[in-house]
């Protein structure tokens, strides 16, 4: 029996290509929000992702980026007797939408956005830099088997490869909504210098099937896909910046 895969898109953007323009696409939420960055290099990534996301999921929905409705959910949330009244959480496509899954994820000159029809996706990139304070990160997100690994990776490629476990474990916390909160340190993947795969999660949410896949984010950046499917997942790159000019 062949298994059909599970389409990806990936679409790819840079904040360079914010423009004012850009701000008409978001709803009122999503402009407040954005007016409330004091860096402009944050405005910038945060309206592109968000225009982004809109225009993709309007075309894959064919509605108006415009008439595109994002529910959130948080996991936690909701095992809470109180959860918190603000919507917040993992986005998710509603109304005309319903039925697409996506994941935004934005770093230094990266924005990307995971889009599949009805399989929950996470995807991360992190931009890799040697001035974030290594270690304490290293201690706060990987497990003893995880170091130990990353200590035996060449000098030059442990900065790069934590970031790679960041990437690849984050996709994961994003794929179930349970985001940072869910533990970075609560699920361990292969080792960056292996095909990325999860090793063991201990999560109540943790799924009975996922893909985990790295994504080529370009030079100096490290991203990661995870679906949750027993299906085979083909990725489809797609140009975003394109997807941003002819809106
Ligand atoms: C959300 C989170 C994973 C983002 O990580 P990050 O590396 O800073 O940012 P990224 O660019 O990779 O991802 C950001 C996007 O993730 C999405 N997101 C937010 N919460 C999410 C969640 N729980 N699951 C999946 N995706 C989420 C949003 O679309 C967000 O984009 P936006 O900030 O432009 O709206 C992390 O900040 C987090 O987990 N925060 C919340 C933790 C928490 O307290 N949760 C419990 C609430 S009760
Ligand atoms: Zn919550």
């Amino acid at each position: 029996m062949t298994v059909t895969p599970v389409m990806c898109d990936v679409w790819w953007a840079e904040p360079a290509l914010a423009d004012r323009g850009l701000l008409e696409l978001l709803d009122d939420r999503e402009r407040e929000r954005h007016a409330r960055f004091r860096l402009a290099a944050d405005r910038d990534r945060y309206a592109v992702a968000h225009a982004l996301a809109r225009l993709a999921v309007a075309r894959e929905a064919g509605c108006a980026p415009r008439d595109v409705v994002f529910g959130f959910r948080c996991p936690a949330c909701e095992r809470r007797p109180d959860p918190r009244p603000k919507p917040h959480g993992k986005p998710r496509p509603e109304g005309a939408a319903r039925g697409l899954e996506i994941s935004i994820s934005h770093s230094g000159g990266r924005v990307v956005l995971a889009l599949t029809r009805g399989v929950p996706v996470g995807v991360d990139v992190e931009g890799v830099s040697a001035d974030r304070d290594i270690d304490g990160l290293i201690a706060y997100a990987l497990t003893g088997s995880e170091r130990a690994a990353l200590e035996e990776l060449p000098a030059h490629e442990r900065v790069p490869g934590f970031f790679g476990y960041w990437a690849r474990k984050e996709a994961l916390l994003k794929a179930t909504g349970e985001g940072l909160s869910g533990g970075l340190a609560a699920v361990a993947v292969t080792s960056p210098a292996a095909p990325a795969a999860v090793v063991s999660w201990e999560s109540p949410d943790a799924p009975g099937h996922v893909q985990l896949t790295d994504l080529d984010a370009g030079p100096g950046y490290r991203a990661a896909l995870a679906a949750l499917t027993p299906a085979p997942v083909t990725v489809v790159p797609r140009d975003g910046a394109a997807l941003l000019r002819e809106r």
